[in-house]
């Protein structure tokens, strides 16, 4: 592999989500006003709450951090549990620095969501394009809800869930059903602009999406191989089968 990824193997989810805060930590120590890429979902939790704590013990401050989250569900209020706005505010921005005008997801309630698309990828780039994007990576190698078959070129659009991802989200939701069709997410291409990327993974059910990443072949069939092409990404990563 040619590939400049950096490859980090860890032993529990705990080290991973320390690793994970430890580059975050670096990049808001080094640049308060960071321009940071955020993810949902179970593999963030612990970098979160590490965070938390840093800030907490008055390590590293969001006071002039902006963020950019990745994706969000078309069609659910903001307010609602299951919304990515809700992920986050529960699991980072309730007990951190930050101010509320620098949170950025898409807004899956937009009445123009082509608009709110072109709108998402123009904030980021008048805020000075993200410095550090966080991202985890589905079974079937989705980044975002960018997934398999997905342009390399794409920016910011709107997707139609695949069944395996509606499947692996719907714990966050009372039945099935509930589990939104469409999302809004950052492109492949947006997510590549990002100065630099770390991608967290661990467990079983993961292994095999790692093990093709590591295989050096990209392809859209499976979007995480397009980060193969990126010059600065930190893959931390580990779990047994
Ligand atoms: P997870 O999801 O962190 O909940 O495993 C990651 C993803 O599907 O991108």
């Amino acid at each position: 592999m040619t590939s400049d990824m950096k490859w980090i193997e860890v032993n529990s989810y705990d080290e991973m989500s320390e690793v994970a805060a430890d580059i975050f930590t670096k990049q808001l120590q080094a640049k308060p006003t960071s321009i940071l890429g955020l993810a949902t979902g179970g593999s963030p939790v612990g970098m979160y709450k590490e965070l938390v704590k840093r800030q907490q013990a008055g390590n590293i401050s969001f006071n002039d951090v902006i963020t950019f989250n990745l994706d969000e569900y078309v069609g659910l209020e903001q307010s609602s549990p299951a919304s990515y706005w809700t992920f986050m505010h529960e699991n980072l921005f309730n007990y951190v620095d930050i101010k509320e005008e620098n949170i950025h997801l898409p807004n899956g309630k937009a009445e123009n969501l082509d608009a709110e698309c072109v709108a998402y990828d123009a904030r980021i780039k008048e805020a000075g394009g993200i410095d550090l994007q966080l991202l985890g990576i589905g079974v079937n190698g989705h980044i975002g809800f960018n997934e398999p078959g997905t342009s390399f070129d794409s920016k910011t659009n709107i997707v139609e869930l695949t069944e395996s991802t509606r499947t692996e989200n719907a714990i966050y939701f009372d039945d099935f059903k509930d589990v939104p069709t469409h999302a809004i997410t950052m492109g492949i291409q947006s997510i590549m602009n990002a100065k630099e990327i770390v991608l967290i993974a661990f467990g079983e059910k993961k292994l095999e999406a790692i093990e093709k990443l590591k295989s050096g072949i990209i392809t859209e069939d499976f979007p995480a191989s397009q980060l193969l092409n990126h010059p600065n990404v930190t893959i931390i990563y580990g779990g047994t089968k």
